[in-house]
């Protein structure tokens, strides 16, 4: 059993990752800055494992905060969700994701040393493989990236490769999450971003609510089987199991690092993804063709081969369920606000 400080733990998949820690029987603590979620959030993972769950209100470039909470909850590993990812905000303001995800994790990282912790699970992305050069992408794919936000999560790759390497005492996962999509089966933790969305599933969702009137689908002239994106879309609790499996296998292994792909291996394309909305849903999603979104890839999907080998995890549900439980969430969300 570990203790774990779970950093952005009050956001999406920090929340998903909560609850299935606690159900391996780990204790944890969440620290997060508020940025992008609500205190509440943390009620409703407490309702959900029935155990208090303790948030610290700080912010992970204060290593002051970071320390104190390492300290006062006797945390001795880390899974380090906390920062800010939207692409075009990263290119309109990069000074801000160079501050809050690079320094942000390089303070983290000296707040553990300062606590003698070295147990870290790091939420890096597949934006690291930048355009495919082969599918699906394995982790030995060579990485690219082409936006501010993707440099930050392949810096701090780089910059823990480099940590790992001058002290072997350190046990680090880098996991490369593909497309995280759906919600816990209670409704009352998902993805519910402040303002218009930027990705596809909580658009859709928002649509099918009518609190949006309809959704672009950004090009449909791509090299894919109906010429629109195909993503490898996985429902954030397998995503959440596989960090579980993932801290397990780091405390076992005697690598200073390790990196493996999150995915399903299946590629579902963005008509894929409407029509199962609908069709699970009963609802409909009006959407129309629109041009191409710029820096978007035709295909991307993983190989999740290692993780299957090495973890011994694999994404166990289905696109139904994904979809089933981003609704349901809505829904949910919706009676709440009523
Ligand atoms: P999220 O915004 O819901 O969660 C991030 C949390 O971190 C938020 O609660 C926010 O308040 C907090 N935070 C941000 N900056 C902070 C700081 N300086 N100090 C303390 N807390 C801070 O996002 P998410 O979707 O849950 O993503 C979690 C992680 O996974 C991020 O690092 C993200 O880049 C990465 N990731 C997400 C996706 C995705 O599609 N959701 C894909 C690949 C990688
Ligand atoms: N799409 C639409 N209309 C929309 C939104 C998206 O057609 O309104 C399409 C996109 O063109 C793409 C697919 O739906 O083909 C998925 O788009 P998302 O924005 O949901 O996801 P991306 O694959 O573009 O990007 C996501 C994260 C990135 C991360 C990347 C790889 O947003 O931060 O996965 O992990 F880098």
């Amino acid at each position: 059993m570990m203790k774990v400080l779970l950093t952005g733990g009050a956001g999406y998949i920090g929340s998903h990752v909560a609850v299935s820690l606690a159900a391996a029987g780990h204790d944890i603590v969440c620290f997060d800055n508020l940025s992008n979620s609500r205190a509440a959030v943390i009620e409703h993972v407490e309702a959900i494992t029935g155990q208090p769950v303790p948030l610290v209100v700080g912010d992970i470039r204060d290593r002051d905060a970071v320390r104190g909470a390492i300290t006062d909850h006797g945390a001795n590993a880390v899974i380090h969700f906390a920062g800010l990812k939207a692409v075009g905000e990263s290119v309109a303001d990069p000074m801000k994701y160079y501050d809050n995800n690079v320094r942000g994790t390089l303070s983290l990282i000296e707040a553990m040393v300062d606590c003698d912790v070295r147990t870290l699970v790091f939420s890096s992305s597949a934006t690291v493989y930048g355009e495919p050069q082969y599918l699906p992408l394995d982790e030995a794919h060579p990485t690219a990236v082409t936006n501010p936000y993707g440099r930050t999560k392949l810096m701090i790759e780089e910059m823990l490769s480099d940590i790992a390497a001058a002290d072997p005492a350190w046990r680090i996962a880098v996991l490369r999450y593909f497309n995280p999509v759906g919600a816990h089966d209670s409704g009352l933790i998902g993805e519910d971003p402040n303002g218009v969305p930027n990705n596809l599933m909580p658009f859709i969702s928002r649509v099918a609510a009518g609190r949006l009137p309809e959704l672009a689908v950004f090009g449909d002239d791509y090299a894919t089987p109906d010429g629109t994106g195909v993503r490898d879309y996985i429902h954030v609790d397998d995503l959440a199991e596989g960090h579980v499996a993932a801290l397990d296998r780091i405390r076992a292994q005697d690598d200073a690092l390790s990196v493996w792909n999150l995915g399903t291996g299946q590629g579902y394309s963005v008509l894929d993804m409407i029509s199962a909305f609908e069709r699970i849903n009963n609802v409909r999603v009006p959407h129309r063709v629109g041009p191409r979104r710029p820096g978007d890839v035709a295909s991307c999907y993983a190989s999740p081969d290692r993780a299957r080998d090495e973890l011994g995890w694999e994404a166990k549900r289905d696109l139904d369920a994904m979809c089933a439980s981003t609704w349901r969430f809505e829904r949910t969300a919706a009676m709440r606000n009523a």
